[in-house]
């Protein structure tokens, strides 16, 4: 019998935006329990329809807000004894007290998360210290577009953490031995503050407006990936392929990660183009497939040795360190700080 090898990596969770639901699954009045950054959550949307995420468990005697809170207007009503607390953490309603116990009223009880619900999810802001949110992810607008194609997810839940998975995209080299792919792309990496884009270059066929493919030409495609903070990728595809991918990352543990592509497509392409389309879907769905036996076995090396063939590895980690919180950065009084800013 083998040795359980300890994998875990040692680093912490990043702060940032992570999606933590598909806005369409998240409807008024819903509760769930939810677990994400390595803690009991409470996910509900408001009779307004604002989504709302909190710690769980009740300012009164504990009971987990998940398991049978319900919506009344804009508070969410404790199943143990019915007490109302609202999306900013604070008791707005204690049915059977004649007087609002004094600690009820000095602010928010709960930390609730700072949301933003956008291009169909729902993104709450992390951070370890409870500090503000610092960055922003955009707005994709094919995403709220009515010519673009209902979006077609796929998602995964994985033993690795978001530095290691994001590693992928700088990891040159990989592509040829895990992916199959014929050469080494070429990739250049422009960092700015959160924003990180990686433009990758292969040689492929040429294709035609009307996406015929020459085999015997060859011509650079470019692939930009762009990154707000360690939990959105988005990519635009271009060429015979007619799509737009949002990729979504969420620690669920400091090891343990919930990957989410979505795919739209123009409604109005022709049968070429869709199928083209379909097939890099389908390729890239496969890929992931590929890297999850290495990030799930591999061990976090913090020190590696590098060699020249292996493109941007050191630039990606010292941007990726920014999302570290500093001990003491941000407030750590351990009363909730923050009111969600919806
Ligand atoms: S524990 Fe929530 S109301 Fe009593
Ligand atoms: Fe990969």
């Amino acid at each position: 019998m083998g040795h359980l090898q300890d994998l875990s990596t040692g680093l912490s969770i990043p702060f940032g935006w992570y999606a933590v639901a598909y806005s369409k699954d998240l409807q008024q009045k819903d509760v769930q329990a939810v677990n994400f950054f390595g803690q009991e959550l409470v996910l509900f949307r408001t009779e307004s329809g604002k989504a709302k995420l909190m710690e769980p468990y009740c300012p009164h005697l504990g009971a987990h807000l998940g398991h049978g809170g319900k919506v009344k207007g804009e508070s969410i009503a404790c199943p143990f004894h019915a007490w109302e607390i609202d999306g900013t953490g604070s008791v707005t309603n204690i049915p059977y007290a004649k007087n609002m116990p004094k600690r009820a009223t000095e602010g928010p009880c709960l930390h609730a998360f700072p949301i933003q619900e956008m291009n169909q999810m729902v993104w709450a802001w992390y951070h370890p210290n409870k500090a503000a949110p610092s960055f922003d992810i955009i707005e994709v607008p094919e995403f709220s577009d009515p010519n673009w194609s209902e979006l077609d997810t796929y998602e995964w839940e994985i033993n690795t953490c978001l530095q290691e998975s994001g590693e992928n995209a700088v990891d040159i080299a990989h592509f040829v031995y895990v992916h199959g792919a014929a050469d080494m792309p070429r990739a250049e990496v422009i960092l700015n503050g959160a924003h990180r884009s990686t433009d990758m270059v292969t040689r492929t066929p040429r294709i035609d407006e009307e996406g015929n493919i020459d085999m015997t030409e060859m011509e650079d495609m470019h692939l930009v990936t762009q990154n707000f903070g360690p939990g959105m990728a988005l990519q635009v595809f271009a060429r015979a392929f007619k799509t737009v991918m949002m990729a979504s990352m969420v620690p669920i543990t400091a090891d343990r990660i919930k990957l989410r592509f979505a795919f739209t497509k123009p409604k109005d392409i022709s049968e070429q183009f869709n199928m083209f389309t379909d097939v890099l879907i389908e390729e890239i769905v496969r890929q992931v497939g590929h890297d999850i036996p290495i990030w799930e076995n591999k061990i976090y090396r913090d020190n590696p040795i590098l060699c020249d063939g292996d493109g941007p590895i050191a630039k990606y980690r010292k941007w990726f360190k920014q999302f570290y919180a500093e001990e003491g950065e941000g407030d750590t009084t351990g009363r909730p700080s923050l009111r969600a800013i919806n």
